[in-house]
């Protein structure tokens, strides 16, 4: 009897009640406020070009005058956050019968270095026990203490490849502080990479604020669509573009990488780089030495298929090369994109656009498209067999 492929949701992501206590107690962002009265949920905060709203909402509610809900900055931290009862409704309103979990950003990046390396014991404890409790049906991305000392952040790697539901890490573009191609970082890489544990690379910073200029930023005209659709993606390449430039996938061939949302605009300006390099009067020597992006996008990359559109999706899967069908990963993103103008237990829009985007570019039902929806994910995370003793 032929087995049914799973659908797999690598993108997937939680902030755990302890973690969400944490942004409770701060006063920048990343923060979480609430305003009973006003907002039936929590705000969460994430984008620095919104911290002067929150102050003016906050200085509004204390002066006993109360802000409207639509002037709130952020977005309301549903159930969909914290709530793993909630991860197993999703998934099976959607038919998605495994997800990897990894918690959202902006991860650890902003802890206190000697604090660091306890929380996130704590978190990954937290993602391995709900992962116990729902066998065959989580996994989960580590999440790893980038400011703590480089022995802390070390033995940590050691510590999660233990975790039987692990299946690797997630990592932000901002490395220990100055990015993935700072020389410090190399050892971390190196250890990720002999450890087996894929990179989840994910973004959060995006671009300068100033480049949206005053209607794109502070007065919040646009909302967050400059930041989310064209930030994110950007702050992606250009990462995974100076980790190539400073020839760290040479160093490290055990590296690999999941990238986020199809690897921002990598798909499309990998031929670009190439171009540039070749014509670089400082790096085409050099160059000539070196595997190509491309070569790089074919052996180390993989890209997920959270791009929800087919035209998209099709760049993805060719810049994955021959074995790009093999190399995609489903994705949803959940809890982030809820729907607005209908129930947010039911269906999700942003989860039917990114499966349609795969049928519509690789076939209905295909054996291309469940590879991508999830028979991919299975072989290369290791998901099938559910749980594993680890060496
Ligand atoms: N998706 C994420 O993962 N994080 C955000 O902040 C927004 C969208
Ligand atoms: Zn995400």
């Amino acid at each position: 009897m032929a087995t049914k492929t799973p659908v797999v949701d690598v993108h997937t992501h939680m902030y755990p009640p302890e973690y969400i206590q944490i942004l409770e107690a701060r006063d920048d962002i990343p923060i979480v406020r609430s305003f009973p009265g006003v907002a039936p949920d929590p705000r969460i905060v994430l984008l620095s070009t919104e911290m002067a709203p929150l102050k003016a909402a906050e200085a509004k509610a204390a002066s006993g005058e109360q802000p409207t809900l639509e002037s709130l900055p952020g977005r309301p931290l549903t159930t969909h956050y914290a709530s793993v009862a909630q991860k197993i409704h999703f998934m099976d309103t959607h038919g998605i019968d495994v997800s990897v979990l990894s918690l959202a950003n902006p991860w650890l990046d902003f802890v206190a270095s000697d604090e660091a390396g306890k929380i996130a014991a704590s978190v990954n404890s937290g993602f391995s026990a709900m992962c116990a409790a729902n066998p065959g049906r989580l996994f989960f991305f580590a999440t790893l203490p980038v400011t703590a000392p480089a022995d802390v952040l070390l033995q940590t790697i050691k510590d999660v490849r233990k975790l039987p539901f692990c299946r690797g890490v997630i990592l932000g573009t901002g490395g220990l502080g100055k990015g993935l191609d700072d020389p410090e970082m190399e050892p971390v890489l190196e250890a990720l990479g002999e450890a087996g544990l894929i990179i989840f690379l994910h973004p959060h910073y995006g671009l300068p604020g100033e480049v949206w200029g005053p209607r794109g930023g502070t007065t919040g005209e646009y909302g967050h669509v400059l930041p989310l659709a064209l930030g994110f993606p950007m702050e992606t390449t250009i990462a995974v573009t100076r980790l190539f430039l400073a020839g760290v996938f040479d160093r490290l061939p055990k590296l690999r990488m999941l990238l986020a949302h199809s690897g921002g605009t990598l798909p499309f300006l990998a031929g670009r780089i190439d171009s540039c390099v070749r014509h670089d009067g400082h790096l085409w020597k050099e160059a000539q030495k070196r595997r190509s992006i491309w070569d790089v996008l074919h052996e180390q990359v993989y890209l997920d298929a959270v791009v929800y559109s087919d035209v998209g999706l099709q760049a993805a899967v060719a810049a994955s090369g021959a074995k790009g069908l093999d190399r995609l990963m489903f994705g949803t993103d959940h809890p982030f994109f809820p729907p607005l103008g209908t129930d947010e237990q039911g269906e999700w829009e942003s989860v039917s656009m990114n499966a349609d985007a795969v049928a519509k570019a690789l076939g209905d039902g295909t054996d291309a498209a469940k590879n991508v929806m999830g028979g991919n994910a299975a072989r290369i995370l290791d998901l099938v067999a559910g749980e594993q003793e680890k060496a």
